[in-house]
């Protein structure tokens, strides 16, 4: 998602929209100046310090020839690459499929309703493929390669593409009706998640919709929350005094899969489905505050009184958690994992580590938030499944601090150590955990350009930070070199020996993102990079069979980029280190999610979410896009037919490894 709702329904500038609120009230560090020594400085010895080196002896053609057969045989990957810009079909390499898998209302079981958007219903919808695909992981089934799970979540809701009839014109700017109570529980029904098995014939997937253990997951799924924030008084409403139940998952970003094959789904921008006013003088006020609760973007609490604040101040607390689910048995109750932290979550991708512990990477993205891992206390079991089903209640918390020498550290986020004392209002771990964010100011962790996926690379020991972008920052640090961040920022660690778990490690820029041709951006993508390779807004990532680096892109689609949202295949080593070019580009308004190879790396999942939000500034449009006047009708192009967010799955054409 790359916004708050508010701005989608009444569009004003692109980029604002792409930032979200930026809640924390807490002091940045002043780090001013330091920014120099670390700023490009692989970018531009390469691009200048080296070529002009070189240049004084050599000739300009032989230094470009030089410069192609370097990048040629430096570069880990190989493919031709995609031509940069924006229209109404998504493109992908010269010699690949880019084949539709799953649309939004496609059943998800044999006995599901065909898709009719003229007459959608709750009980169709909660049969059917949801709305915004972001998330995509791949479990695959034991014995059979050409058997998987496929589990995808749904973000959110764009009621402005969905619904017929909801959309009023005043002036060019778009209004949007308020909710009926029946469309409000489409849209639950159309939040949460998928679980699909896929099959595999003749090198392509497709979804098996009699598969047994399909699944949807929805805003009213019932799940019990666990780890030391279950039952503790501040999780207890009027529905639920054990403080352990509650119904349903709600903007489910990105997520993971866990080494022992469960599906996790992160809970990210929860505010906005709150509304109503808290009693006076609540205590949850500033834990509320700091999140940004109530949003108000959603009308469900207009029906569902545990969506209204006023009528249950603690449902709330039950949301902005970490959600694992176990897949191999569709009956199972999802777990909210309170030992991750309440905050935005955009993802949890994990590694074991060299002693058998799990690792979690976390992101809180909200402008000025923080980085955050968590490192299970307990061992993965490989030989035994069972054993590892808990292992996400007991563990050490913790955030990073980003230090302008280049190094880190890992602060833990453990009740009774440091600040986090009842002086400070945690009277328990529970306490910690449910005001995550406040107990990380604390901590004085390092406020970042809002952190999203964090990619581990289990062949490395070091981490791929997805910083999406922030154009409220006024200063500078030196993990955040850039005020006025519109294009955002990759960082790499280097956790200490290469020990997923160490609480010290070293950081570094991998990428400054934006167009490197306007010096003012300050972009360092490598001198090899093409006008199609650059990009901004990093979103989420994957790390391939191979470790290689893919990164996917929210926020490009805006006449200023002259690009959409796409796939980018990024070197993270040796001499091309910082070259990226282009493999898959979505839709005019999309936003590429989820990006998923296959362990074997003939498939790539991809997810392409909200397509046709937008084309204000798209030549073939030109104006505001909804239901009845869409900028794209992707991908069924009928006119009939809605535009439907989808996963699409990537091969090359006759077979064979991709990239
Ligand atoms: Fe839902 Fe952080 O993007
Ligand atoms: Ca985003
Ligand atoms: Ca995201
Ligand atoms: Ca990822």
């Amino acid at each position: 998602m790359n916004d708050m709702r508010q701005s989608q329904i009444f569009p004003t500038s692109k980029l604002e929209e792409a930032d979200g609120p930026g809640l924390n009230p807490t002091a940045n560090r002043t780090m001013g100046d330091i920014i120099a020594a670390r700023f490009s400085r692989r970018g531009f010895l390469k691009g200048s310090m080296a070529s002009a080196a070189i240049a004084a002896t050599v000739s300009p053609l032989a230094l470009l020839a030089a410069d192609e057969a370097r990048a040629q045989s430096a570069s880990v990957f190989n493919f031709p690459e995609v031509d940069a810009g924006v229209d109404a079909d998504h493109h992908v390499a010269e010699g690949y499929d880019a084949d539709i898998l799953l649309r939004w209302g496609d059943k998800v079981f044999a006995d599901a309703p065909e898709f009719d958007p003229l007459n959608q219903s709750e009980a169709a919808q909660e049969r059917q493929f949801g709305y915004n695909n972001d998330f995509v992981g791949f479990i695959p089934l034991e014995g059979s390669a050409d058997r998987g799970l496929l589990v995808v979540n749904h973000e959110y809701t764009n009621e402005h593409l969905m619904f017929p009839g909801v959309v009023t014109m005043q002036n060019g700017e778009m209004a949007v009706a308020d909710a009926t109570e029946d469309r409000a529980n489409i849209e639950m029904a159309a939040h949460g998640g998928t679980i699909i098995e896929l099959r595999r014939e003749n090198g392509k997937w497709t979804p098996v919709t009699d598969g047994a253990l399909n699944r949807r997951i929805t805003a009213k799924t019932e799940m019990l929350l666990t780890g030391p924030a279950a039952g503790h008084d501040r999780m207890k409403t009027s529905e639920d005094a054990t403080g352990t139940k509650v119904l349903g998952t709600i903007n489910n970003c990105a997520g993971g899969v866990t080494p022992w094959g469960t599906y996790i789904m992160a809970e990210e921008n929860i505010h906005g489905y709150f509304l109503g006013t808290l009693p006076e003088g609540h205590a949850e006020a500033g834990n509320y505050d700091r999140l940004g609760v109530p949003g108000a973007s959603y009308q469900w609490g207009n029906f569902h009184k545990r969506f209204d604040v006023g009528q249950e101040p603690n449902e709330p607390n039950r949301f902005g958690w970490i959600v694992e689910v176990d897949v191999m048995d569709p009956t199972s109750t999802p777990k909210k994992r309170t030992a991750l932290g309440r905050f935005k979550h955009e993802g949890a991708e994990s590694v074991v580590a060299a002693d058998g512990r799990v690792v979690f990477y976390l992101g809180d993205d909200e402008r000025f938030d923080y980085v955050y891992k968590f490192v299970t206390a307990g061992t993965y079991n490989p030989d035994d499944r069972a054993a590892n089903m808990d292992l996400l209640d007991e563990g050490a918390l913790y955030v990073a601090r980003f230090d302008e020498d280049g190094s880190m550290v890992w602060l833990p986020l453990t009740h009774g150590e440091g600040p986090l004392t009842a002086e400070n209002g945690f009277n328990s771990q529970a306490d910690v955990m449910i005001e995550t964010r406040r107990a990380a100011d604390l901590l004085e962790a390092t406020p970042m350009d809002r952190p999203e996926d964090i990619q581990p690379n289990p062949q490395t020991g070091r981490a791929y930070v997805m910083l999406t972008n922030n154009t409220k920052r006024e200063e500078a640090n030196a993990a955040n070199p850039r005020v006025e961040n519109a294009f955002g920022h990759i960082i790499e660690i280097l956790e200490t020996d290469g020990d997923f778990t160490a609480t010290t490690g070293r950081w570094e820029i991998l990428l400054q993102c934006g167009d490197p041709a306007m010096a003012e951006v300050g972009a360092t993508f490598s001198t090899e990079t093409t006008k199609n390779g650059w990009f901004g807004m990093p979103d989420n990532a994957a790390i391939d069979a191979d470790g290689r680096l893919w990164v996917s892109t929210d926020g490009n689609s805006m006449a200023d980029t002259g690009r959409t949202d796409g796939l980018w295949a990024v070197d993270t080593e040796g001499e091309a280190r910082g070259t990226s070019r282009l493999f898959y580009r979505v839709p005019v308004g999309g936003e590429l999610c989820g990006p998923c190879p296959t362990e074997d790396m003939t498939t790539f999942f991809v997810a392409v979410q909200h397509p046709a939000d937008g084309g204000e500034d798209w030549e073939g449009h030109g104006r505001v896009s909804y239901y009845e006047d869409l900028s794209t009708r992707w991908p069924d192009f009928k006119d009939d037919m809605p535009v439907r967010p989808s996963v699409v799955a990537i091969t090359k054409q006759g077979g064979g490894r991709i990239g």
